[in-house]
C-alpha cells in the first residue's frame, strides 16, 4: 500500500488504517510458526476485525463504501503476502538453527567398539587345518545331523556295538520335530546328531575318486558332561586313501603333526586299540607337555597323554563306498579339538570353553 492509498484510507476509515498498522508490526514481531499463525488468525481470520469491517461495507455511509471496499482488499492481500513471507523467513531460520546445532565434526576420534577375536576352539581347528593343508590335504565337511547308516553302519559298526546305545548317542525323535505322532517317523532310529566326524570319511569316499587326502573338522555330540566332556564338542578327522599306504605313513604323519602342534622334539607312541572302521587300530599318545615324560599328576605318572584315535581303514569300509579294497590302502585318525586345546594351553575344565566368561576367553 503506497502513501497516497494510506492517506486515502486514513481519511475514509481511520480504524482500518490503524488496524493495518497494528497487523504489520505484529507479523514482523512474531517469532516461531505458532505465534505467526495466531497473528494470522487474529488479523485475517473469519472473526477478525478486518473481516468484520469488509462485511459491514453495505452499511457504511455511501461515500466511504468504494474507498473501504477497494483499499480494504488491498490491506487483506498485503497482510496475507506478509504473513507468507514471514513464515518462509521463520522456516529458514529454524532450519539454519538445527543445522548449526547438528554440525558434525568429522575430525573427532570415533567411538571405539570392543573387538572380539576367534574363540580358542576355532583357533585350534584352524591351526590343525593349516598343518594338514601344508601336507597337501583338503578340507571336507559334512552334516551334523546324520543317519545311523553314515554314523555307524557304513563305518563297519555292528548292530550291537555299545556306541549305538541310546545312552551314548543323541537320536532325533522326528515326531517331536514334525508334530506327527506314531508311525515310522515317530520311532527313534534313523536320524542322530553325529557322535564323530568319521561319517565324513564315508561321504567323501562316496563322492570322490581316490586318491583322497582330507581333513574334516566339525561339531560332534555325545551325552556326556564333566570336566573333560561337553555334550557338544569338536573333532578333526583325517583320511588318506591311496595306493601303497602303510602304517609307517600314518605314524610319520602323526609324528609330524604332533611336533608342529605341540612343539619340536615331541615324541609320540602308538598303543593297540579297537575302532570298528580301522584295522589295526591305535590310540596315539604324546609325551607329557608338563613333565616331558618323567611322570607327573597331569599324565598320571605315565609320562604320556592320549591325543587321538587312528588306524588303517578297514577294507570293509571300502565295500560300503565302492572302492577297490585290493588296490587301495589308507589310514584315518580323529582327534578331539577341546582335548588338544586343553592340553596345549593347560586348561583344567572343558566346560570353561563354553561358559562365555570373557576373563577366560580373552587369554587366548
Ligand atoms: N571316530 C573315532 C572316535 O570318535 C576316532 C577315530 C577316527 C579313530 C578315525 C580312528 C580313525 O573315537
Amino acid at each position: 500500500m503506497d502513501d497516497t492509498q494510506l492517506g486515502e484510507l486514513t481519511a475514509a476509515n481511520p480504524e482500518l488504517a490503524a488496524l493495518r498498522d497494528e497487523a504489520l508490526s505484529a507479523v514482523a514481531a512474531a517469532v516461531g510458526g505458532d505465534a505467526l499463525e495466531q497473528v494470522r488468525v487474529h488479523f485475517l481470520g473469519r472473526k477478525s476485525r478486518l473481516t468484520a469491517i469488509l462485511r459491514s461495507i453495505p452499511t457504511l455511509p455511501p461515500e466511504q463504501r468504494p474507498v473501504v471496499g477497494r483499499l480494504g482488499n488491498v490491506v487483506r492481500v498485503e497482510l496475507e503476502a506478509l504473513v507468507e513471507a514471514r513464515a518462509a523467513e521463520l522456516a529458514g531460520a529454524s532450519l539454519r538453527q538445527s543445522l548449526a546445532g547438528e554440525r558434525l565434526d568429522v575430525t573427532l576420534p570415533g567411538q571405539l567398539f570392543p573387538l572380539g577375536h576367534e574363540h580358542l576352539i576355532s583357533q585350534t581347528i584352524r591351526e590343525v587345518e593349516d598343518i594338514f593343508l601344508g601336507l597337501g590335504y583338503k578340507v571336507a565337511e559334512g552334516p551334523e545331523i546324520e543317519t545311523t547308516y553314515y554314523n555307524f553302519t557304513a563305518l563297519n559298526t555292528p548292530e550291537e556295538h555299545p556306541a549305538r546305545a541310546l545312552s551314548d548317542t543323541f537320536y532325533i525323535d522326528l515326531a517331536s520335530v514334525t508334530g506327527t505322532s506314531g508311525g515310522a517317523q515317530g520311532t527313534v532310529g534313523d536320524l542322530l546328531l553325529r557322535t564323530q566326524t568319521s561319517p565324513v570319511q564315508v561321504r567323501t569316499m562316496e563322492s570322490r575318486e581316490p586318491p583322497v587326502y582330507v581333513i574334516c573338522p566339525g561339531k560332534t555330540y555325545r551325552p556326556d558332561l564333566d570336566a573333560t566332556h561337553t555334550p557338544m564338542f569338536h573333532q578333526v578327522e583325517g583320511l588318506a586313501v591311496d595306493e601303497n599306504i602303510t602304517m609307517a605313513d600314518l605314524k610319520g604323519t602323526l609324528h609330524y603333526f604332533a611336533r608342529e602342534f605341540f612343539g619340536a622334539d615331541r615324541l609320540i607312541r602308538l598303543r593297540p586299540h579297537y575302532f570298528p572302521f580301522t584295522e589295526p587300530s591305535v590310540e596315539v599318545d604324546v609325551q607329557c607337555l608338563l613333565c616331558g615324560g618323567a611322570g607327573c599328576r597331569s599324565c598320571k605318572n605315565s609320562g604320556w597323554l592320549e591325543i587321538l584315535g587312528a588306524g588303517m581303514v578297514d577294507p570293509n569300509v571300502y565295500g560300503f563306498v565302492g572302492y577297490d579294497a585290493e588296490r587301495l590302502q589308507g589310514f584315518a585318525f580323529g582327534m578331539g579339538v577341546e582335548r588338544m586345546a586343553m592340553l596345549k594351553h593347560g586348561i583344567p575344565d572343558a566346560r570353561s570353553l563354553y561358559e562365555n566368561d570373557l576373563r577366560f576367553l580373552e587369554q587366548f
